[in-house]
């Protein structure tokens, strides 16, 4: 009994002392420097519900990601998201963006693991297959063979 209180006291102190991490607490969004010329306003509707949040500088940060350890993985989410693929940097640098349709296509974007907390980017079939035709016909698609 007293080893089990000793833990949860330890791991309650470890819990407080994270919070002082300054790692993720920024939750500015930059302003939107650009966008794409969207094919459809349906494909920028599907798109901001389920990329907008790690793949432009419109994110909605949830509370919990406010409180360590959760806050750093959804900051470094949102950061590597927007390195890659940023619709709010449109024009700006080198991007993804061909690579979309292939991401979505292969049920690797949005990951998983973001679904549960988010809802609104779990995609029906249909929803899915506009997304993708979206995609394509507003970034065109890379040529691979796997
Ligand atoms: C929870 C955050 C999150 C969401 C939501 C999300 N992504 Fe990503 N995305 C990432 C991260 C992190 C990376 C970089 C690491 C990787 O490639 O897995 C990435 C990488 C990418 C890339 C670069 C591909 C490459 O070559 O690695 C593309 C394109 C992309 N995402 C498209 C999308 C699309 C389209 C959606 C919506 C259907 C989406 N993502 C939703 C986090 C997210």
């Amino acid at each position: 009994m007293k080893l089990i209180a000793g833990v949860s006291a330890a791991v309650l102190a470890l819990l407080v002392l994270m919070q002082f991490v300054p790692y993720g607490k920024n939750h500015e969004n930059p302003p939107v420097a650009g966008e794409p010329a969207w094919d459809t306003p349906r494909t920028r509707e599907l798109f901001f519900a389920a990329c907008k949040d790690c793949h432009s500088n419109e994110t909605t940060w949830p509370w919990y990601a406010s409180i360590a350890p959760v806050s750093w993985l959804v900051y470094h989410d949102v950061e590597e998201g927007r390195s890659e693929f940023n619709v709010s940097r449109w024009g700006q640098g080198k991007q993804e963006a061909d690579e979309a349709a292939k991401m979505v296509r292969k049920g690797k974007m949005p990951p998983r693991y973001y679904l549960p907390a988010h809802p609104e980017a779990r995609l029906g079939d249909t929803d899915e297959r506009d997304l993708i035709r979206g995609l394509v016909a507003t970034f065109g698609e890379e040529e691979d063979d796997d």
